[in-house]
């Protein structure tokens, strides 16, 4: 426990807004982006996939990730101390959200050190004239479906390269650490797509691909599952509801825009989602028309088969392949690092602030802990099936829970909306109105309540992708099983960090004009900074 005598540590803080905001992007833009939407949105009625994807993104995306902001920003912590800054049971929440985030980082290192892997096999075109058979027999010698301890080399030496990277990065903290990873590699990767993009688009036969991608199927809009595909995506791609956003907005400073900085990042995450889906179907249309059959035709349009066997079938074929590949797993691995070093920042700040860690004992601890997992579960020949129902369980079961308790319970529970809704329009210049807590409070519980319920149905009902019910009581139920297990474990752990009963969050609650909270207006400093002696003040 902390005396108020004792000056209390100065929390980091991002340098400046740009400083957040390319964090923030870096977070969202990820292997969801490029591994993840391009097919789901094939899938799920592709131009007509927009609709919902968009309803997704204005209706439950931004106002969820102004709902983190507003959290984190308020209560300055990462998500189970600033729950528990609101309410102390509410803890729980946190961790739920926050061992979701480990369970995703365990598996999504994986994918990254394969996308490590075939940037180096790009330049020789290793992967041969048989993708599919070098993928899934020589690089990760997939088994059956059953829990093996046999170690892939060729997976786990670039699978410790990238938690060796992730745990300086983390050590290093937030200023030097993240900021600094983001502000050079988030400009770096949009260049280095756009590139790409632009030459997939003038490929030969592109324009085959990309009808396929946005002809919209509108039948496809009247399926569930269809909006279910569409919700996941947008919570997935903006990192919401996972606890990650409210420790990155725990590190802006005091007079932040909020809003209008969730804004770029929320609008700059999807039109880097669209982009990628150009980019991908272009070239998977180059790949038809070499081959004179229709996209549909083409093996494996979705998920790790999409980029890790067909893409490089396409990559062999094209004049400057190896350039194009080196770009495109390039682009995978740094889009990949930027988001699951906000997954890691997320989960040491919490480990950190429970337990009184400093930074580097808590990314060392952590790290070392999800590193040893990942290299266990996925180094081994029964990866692929794996991730695959990991992935399919934290995005479409426990996310979509996540959310709707978040909601329900700050909004209708603990009924902190108007409070978060003055907060985030005294800093900000977009100021939300009644229509946000609408949204947030009542609207997104009914409809992802909805959809959790059809989704858990039909789990239930036809299991998943024929695997061996077994395989997805481990995978799906007991993984989700474990979080909550392990949520309400740490939350009965007596706090041992700095816990201050007399934390008070930012004021003011008025809704102050913008123009007031301009730096150096003086005006703001004498709203702005009530004397409040214990407070910490980030600069
Ligand atoms: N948003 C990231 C992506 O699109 C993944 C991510 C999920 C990052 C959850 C942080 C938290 O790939």
């Amino acid at each position: 426990m902390t005396s108020t005598s004792r000056a209390p540590r100065q929390r980091e803080t991002w340098t400046s807004s740009t400083g957040f905001i390319l964090a923030a992007i870096g977070s969202a833009v990820g292997l969801g982006n490029i591994w993840r939407f391009p097919g789901v949105a094939y899938e799920n009625g592709g131009g007509a996939f927009l609709i919902p994807y968009l309803v997704a993104l204005l209706t439950a995306g931004i106002p969820i990730l102004f709902l983190d902001y507003a959290i984190g920003h308020r209560y300055r912590a990462a998500a189970p101390l600033a729950y528990r800054r609101m309410a102390r049971p509410a803890e729980t929440l946190g961790w739920f959200q926050i061992g979701l985030s480990f369970v995703i980082a365990v598996y999504y290192a994986a994918v990254i050190a394969w996308s490590l892997s075939y940037f180096v096999f790009s330049f020789d075109l290793r992967w041969g004239d048989d993708t599919g058979t070098f993928f899934t027999g020589e690089y990760l010698k997939v088994g059956d479906p059953e829990i093996s301890a046999t170690i892939v080399p060729g997976v786990a030496i670039p699978l410790v390269l990238v938690w060796l990277a992730v745990l300086v990065v983390i050590a290093l903290g937030v200023t030097a650490g993240v900021q600094r990873v983001n502000v050079i590699g988030i400009p770096l990767l949009f260049v280095a797509f756009l590139a790409l993009v632009v030459r997939a688009v003038t490929l030969p036969g592109s324009t085959t691909g990309l009808d396929a991608f946005f002809t919209p199927n509108w039948g496809a809009l009247t399926d569930p599952a269809v909006w279910i595909a569409a919700y996941s995506q947008i919570f997935f791609s903006l990192s919401i509801a996972f606890g990650i956003m409210v420790t990155y907005s725990s590190y802006q400073r005091r007079k932040a825009n909020m809003t209008s900085s969730g804004l770029i990042v929320a609008f700059a995450n999807s039109s880097f989602e669209i982009l990628a889906g150009i980019g991908v179907f272009a070239t998977l249309g180059f790949m038809a028309n070499q081959a004179s059959i229709g996209i549909e035709e083409l093996p494996g349009l979705t998920g790790p088969i999409l980029s890790f066997v067909t893409f490089p079938a396409v990559i062999s074929q094209m004049p400057g392949g190896t350039f194009f590949g080196a770009i495109f797993f390039g682009s995978l691995t740094l889009a990949g690092f930027t988001s699951i070093i906000s997954i890691l920042l997320g989960v040491a700040a919490s480990v950190g602030e429970k337990f009184g860690l400093g930074q580097k004992g808590s990314a060392l601890v952590v790290c070392l802990s999800c590193a040893v997992l990942s290299l266990a579960l996925f180094s081994t020949t029964s990866a692929l099936l794996a991730l695959d129902t990991v992935d399919q369980w934290a995005n479409n079961v426990g996310i979509v829970f996540s959310a709707i308790a978040m909601t329900v319970l700050v909004v209708w529970v603990l009924r902190k909306g108007p409070t978060l809704k003055a907060h985030l329009n005294a800093v900000s210049t977009f100021k939300v109105g009644w229509w946000w807590i609408l949204l947030v409070g009542a609207l997104a519980p009914i409809y992802l309540g909805y959809m959790l319920y059809e989704r858990v149905r039909t789990l239930i009902t036809e299991g998943y992708e024929e695997l061996p019910q077994w395989f997805l009581n481990t995978f799906g139920w007991g993984v989700i099983g474990l979080v909550v297990l392990a949520a309400i474990l740490l939350t009965l752990v007596p706090w041992r960090g700095r816990d201050e009963p007399e934390f008070v969050p930012w004021p003011p609650l008025q809704e102050e004009p913008a123009s007031l909270l301009q730096p150096g207006s003086s005006t703001t400093s004498d709203i702005l900074r009530p004397r409040l002696p214990e407070q910490e003040e980030p600069r």
